[in-house]
């Protein structure tokens, strides 16, 4: 029994010692265990004179109750502190990142429609939008275009199938704008207006179905054809740079009056077409209610994706729409 006394200090002691869980299932097999003191000195209660047994037995069970809190409340200590160690090992940081985050960037068309946006910003004109749905009216014959005129056939239109008449349609060009403009806000107008359009030309190298353009419009008194070339080279130094040079050419178009065809000069000195422009026809103003004696004005528009394509000579212009990544990301 005498021996026993201690047995309850060692086992504190080891158990302390004890560093890892696997330590002290090591104590626990050696103090409560098979062949531990503690089970020996049971099985030699027996051999006790029947007087002691009742004493040493009661005190052989304490010290194993005390053996066995002192063990569970170590385990549970280095369970707490394997688990702690453990969670800072395998613990995801959050903010980690790996490589540079690749953040993609605004589409060419997008970055273009911006640029040009500025600039005209930048020469006191207002950006304005419009639906791509549009009517007969806004689309047409506001624009001086009745339904027996040839010019509508420039258009390929695509009609929206209402059933007859073909009076909605998506708007095949940005022109629409104009119209809308005029009836909505007073003169003077300064106004650019940017905008997907419609037409049935199949894709090919140079043609796409779904195209952007970006249309002008100047509502003011005494403006004349000077403002206009003015205007474009203005656009066009500010767009291309300072070397790159505007022309007009003759045109016609319903809705200017005259009509031209703008063109920028190449660094090989050929001229490059990229849209139509003119005078404001006064029909059109009349449609509008603005009198063509007191207000006169020039409209201009282009396509944006034909600029861009134009601008990184590229090969397909549908290269513009089928958002293959690799081609995207060089811009
Ligand atoms: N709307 C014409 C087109 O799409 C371009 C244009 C706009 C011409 C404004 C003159 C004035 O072809």
């Amino acid at each position: 029994m005498s021996d026993l006394e201690n047995l309850a200090n060692e086992a504190e002691e080891a158990s302390f010692a004890a560093s890892t869980l696997e330590n002290l299932e090591q104590v626990q097999a050696q103090f409560l265990g098979k062949k531990s003191k503690l089970v020996l000195a049971k099985k030699a209660l027996g051999t006790l004179p029947a007087e002691d047994r009742a004493n040493a037995g009661k005190e052989i069970n304490e010290i194993k109750g005390q053996i066995e809190q002192l063990i569970s409340s170590r385990k549970a200590a280095l369970q707490e502190s394997e688990w702690s160690s453990k969670f800072n090992k395998e613990r995801m940081d959050l903010t980690e990142r790996l490589g540079p985050i690749d953040r993609g960037h605004l589409h060419l068309i997008t970055q273009a429609r911006d640029e040009l946006e500025d600039v005209f910003i930048g020469m006191g004109y207002s950006v304005v939008e419009g639906p791509e749905v549009e009517t007969a009216w806004y689309n047409f014959e506001a624009l001086n275009i009745p339904d027996w005129h040839p010019a509508r056939g420039n258009f390929d239109t695509i009609f929206v199938d209402l059933g007859e008449p073909e009076e909605v349609m998506l708007r095949s060009h940005t022109s629409p704008v104009q119209i809308r403009t005029m009836e909505s806000q007073e003169p003077p107008i300064y106004i650019v207006a940017p905008g997907r359009t419609f037409r049935t030309d199949s894709a090919d190298a140079t043609h796409l179905p779904a195209f952007n353009q970006i249309e002008g419009l100047v509502i003011d008194k005494g403006i004349t054809m000077g403002d206009l070339a003015g205007t474009i080279d203005s656009f066009v130094h500010a767009f291309f740079g300072e070397e790159v040079k505007s022309r007009l050419r003759p045109s016609y178009f319903p809705f200017t009056e005259p009509s031209a065809e703008f063109d920028i000069s190449r660094s090989d000195g050929s001229w490059l077409e990229l849209g139509g422009c003119g005078m404001v026809h006064p029909n059109v103003l009349r449609n509008c209610n603005i009198d063509p004696e007191v207000w006169q004005g020039f409209a201009f528009g282009f396509g944006i994706d034909r600029l861009v394509s134009m601008r990184y000579q590229l090969d397909d212009i549908r290269e513009l729409v089928v958002n293959d990544a690799r081609f995207l990301r060089q811009f």
